[in-house]
């Protein structure tokens, strides 16, 4: 097969399957509360930072950093999936970091999700605490049989991943589980690196919480945040 008839393959695939879960290929939030000038010491800082994550994350899959002083200091970080390669981890810190100025051109703070990569900026520290408030969920559109079983599998599953990440340094757990009809239950679990431990299982606590209220009885579902995430799928979709 040639490899333009593969991408293009491989690029209808991807449209399909996000065509069947109902979504983007990525999301964001932009603070517009607060927008820096164009050409400003801002910006300067945000493009450093921008390079120096693209350069410090791919190595563990987790880069935090400040740059500059007051006022114009930026704060930011990007994590890659778990499960990520370097190069991957490289390839999504670079794709999101300039589409994110793109988005928010002009924002002060901004996040956006990838689903091998979040990447975040702001004006004010923000490292160790945990943000609710850029958090969203989504789900796969198709429905399971038996809702109240298959939610409380998804609930074991991911509460046993938490105890597991929130007790490695990585933060990041994955697991499946077998259902009847031979089918199986993925799930992963991560938290950003600037949490502690408790913290970190606080906040996937809160994610996991939210699953009832964005994914009940779907057959996916994911709660991403601004410091941790959940995920679980009927297929695999981890590298292993
Ligand atoms: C910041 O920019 C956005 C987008 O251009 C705009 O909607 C928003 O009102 C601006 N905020 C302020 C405080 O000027
Ligand atoms: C799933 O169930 C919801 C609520 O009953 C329904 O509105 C929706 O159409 C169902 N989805 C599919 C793919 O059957």
């Amino acid at each position: 097969m040639s490899s333009a008839r593969f991408a293009l393959l491989s690029l209808c695939s991807t449209l399909l399957l996000r065509a069947a879960l109902g979504v983007n290929p990525f999301y964001h939030f932009c603070s517009t509360s607060n927008n820096f000038t164009a050409h400003g010491p801002y910006e300067s800082n945000l493009n450093k930072l921008t390079s120096f994550l693209y350069t410090k994350t791919p190595s563990s899959g987790f880069g935090l950093g400040s740059i500059g002083q007051y006022p114009d200091q930026v704060y930011g970080l990007a994590l890659c999936r778990g499960d990520v390669s370097p190069s991957d981890c490289k390839a999504c810190v670079a794709n999101a970091g300039a589409a994110i100025r793109r988005r928010c051109p002009r924002s002060k703070g901004a996040i956006m999700w990838y689903d091998e990569c979040m990447f975040k900026y702001l004006d004010a520290e923000f490292f160790g605490q945990i943000d609710n408030a850029n958090r969203f969920s989504f789900y796969n559109i198709n429905n399971v049989s038996d809702p109240a079983a298959f939610n409380g599998e998804v609930r074991g599953l991911l509460t046993g991943l938490v105890e597991e990440a929130y007790s490695v340094s990585k933060l990041y757990a994955t697991g499946e589980v077998g259902l009847e009809d031979k089918m199986k239950l993925y799930g992963l679990v991560q938290c950003t690196r600037d949490l502690s431990a408790t913290k970190c299982k606080e906040c996937l606590e809160g994610a996991i919480g939210k699953l009832p209220s964005c994914c009940d009885g779907k057959e996916g579902g994911r709660v991403l945040g601004g410091s941790c995430n959940v995920r679980y799928e009927i297929y695999p979709f981890v590298n292993v």
